[in-house]
């Protein structure tokens, strides 16, 4: 199987490349390297045998270069929440929109199947702030036994209701996800949906509007330093995190079973099991750093920052057999151990 991956040079669509790679299938990935430290990946996808074209997804021209492919994993993105908010909305959905639109037409022209990489942010953000939360020594959570429509104490499933607003972000990422499902239907296209929560590991870029587990990680061992943002500034705010590799698992999975996962979307991500809070992980990261960075606290919340997200994976682990199995200490332990074998090059990105 021919396999092309956009933004096949970013965080996750690397890890699914070199190990799809490993694993007998024919990748290629297109990417416009705009990711700082994208660049990085380059020799590492050519070494696991991935065919590496630099283009933008936003030309649809970008696609002829990259030849006839059997599925297209679309992972190319403007992956932060925050994007589009200083006026570059147009960057952002020319990318996340234009370009899935672009990625979709070449897998109609090819005839491909389609796995699209969306986002837990499609789910509106005041809905989710509107969810009960206690107050606990280090995280906000959900009381036990509480529950309500698309939620409860697994995390937010499927059913969670979607009207309001979610981000340009969010939206970017629920109108590429109307077309994928369109495609599929118009054209005959197997395709998956996977709405990722917050996916956390080695490779990653981290950056202070996207990415915080790897530049929590990176401060630990280059020093810096790291603020608590929103939410009184206390560090509380929730998130599960998925290892690439485990995302990895369950993209093989799927690939391995396509007619019975074709026209579903799926919640994705680590679980309550896989759950940190900022507070939390500063503990995780002080254990195995080599130094302390400071600690800003930043009282006012971002109007699109959420306190809570744990995604309940029972819809995809009931169609696949999958679950996450790598806890968020392996997470945090091959992020520093990433970190300090490739301190050289990352020190300047990170
Ligand atoms: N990392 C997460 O926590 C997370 C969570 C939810 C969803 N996602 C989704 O997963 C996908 C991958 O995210 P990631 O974390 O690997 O991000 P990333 O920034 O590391 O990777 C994205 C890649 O896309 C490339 N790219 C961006 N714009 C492009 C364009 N116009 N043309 C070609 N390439 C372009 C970048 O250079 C980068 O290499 C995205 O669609 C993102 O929305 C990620």
């Amino acid at each position: 199987m021919r396999i092309l991956i956009t933004g096949g040079a970013g965080f996750v669509g690397s890890t699914l490349a070199v190990r799809l790679a490993g694993n007998g299938y024919v990748v290629t990935v297109l990417d416009n390297l705009s990711r700082a430290g994208s660049d990085l990946n380059v020799a590492r996808l050519e070494g696991a045998g991935a065919a590496v074209v630099r283009g933008d997804v936003r030309h649809p021209d970008a696609f002829e270069a990259c030849g006839a492919f059997d599925l297209l994993i679309n992972a190319a993105a403007e992956p932060s929440v925050h994007a589009g908010g200083a006026g570059d909305g147009d960057v952002l959905l020319g990318s996340n929109l234009t370009g899935s639109m672009n990625a979709l037409e070449a897998a109609r022209i090819h005839g491909a199947d389609v796995i699209f990489l969306s986002s837990s942010r499609v789910y509106p953000i005041a809905a989710l702030n509107a969810l009960p939360l206690d107050i606990g020594a280090s995280r906000y959570d959900v009381p036990a036994q509480a529950s309500g429509q698309g939620w409860s104490g697994a995390g937010i499933n499927e059913g969670f209701p979607l009207n309001g607003r979610r981000s340009l972000y969010g939206a970017s990422k629920l109108a590429a996800e109307t077309l994928v499902l369109e495609y599929g239907a118009a054209y005959g296209l197997r395709t998956v949906v996977n709405r990722l929560g917050v996916v956390a590991g080695p490779w990653q870029m981290g950056r202070v509007d996207q990415g915080f587990v790897a530049l929590w990680a990176a401060r630990h061992v280059f020093g810096g330093q790291l603020a608590c943002r929103g939410f009184g500034g206390e560090g509380r705010q929730v998130r599960d995190i998925l290892h690439p590799e485990d995302l990895a698992d369950l993209v093989e999975r799927q690939l391995a079973r396509l007619d019975s996962v074709a026209g579903q979307t799926f919640n994705v991500g680590g679980g309550r099991q896989g759950s940190v809070s900022l507070r939390e992980l500063t503990t995780l990261c002080r254990a195995r750093g080599d130094v302390q960075p400071g600690m800003d606290r930043v009282p006012e919340t971002d109007s699109v920052d959420i306190p809570w997200y744990i995604t309940d994976n029972h819809r995809v682990m009931e169609a696949t057999g999958w679950a996450p199995r790598r806890p968020p200490e392996q997470v945090v332990d091959d992020t520093f151990r990433w970190l300090r074998d490739h301190r050289h090059d990352l020190a300047g990105v990170l």
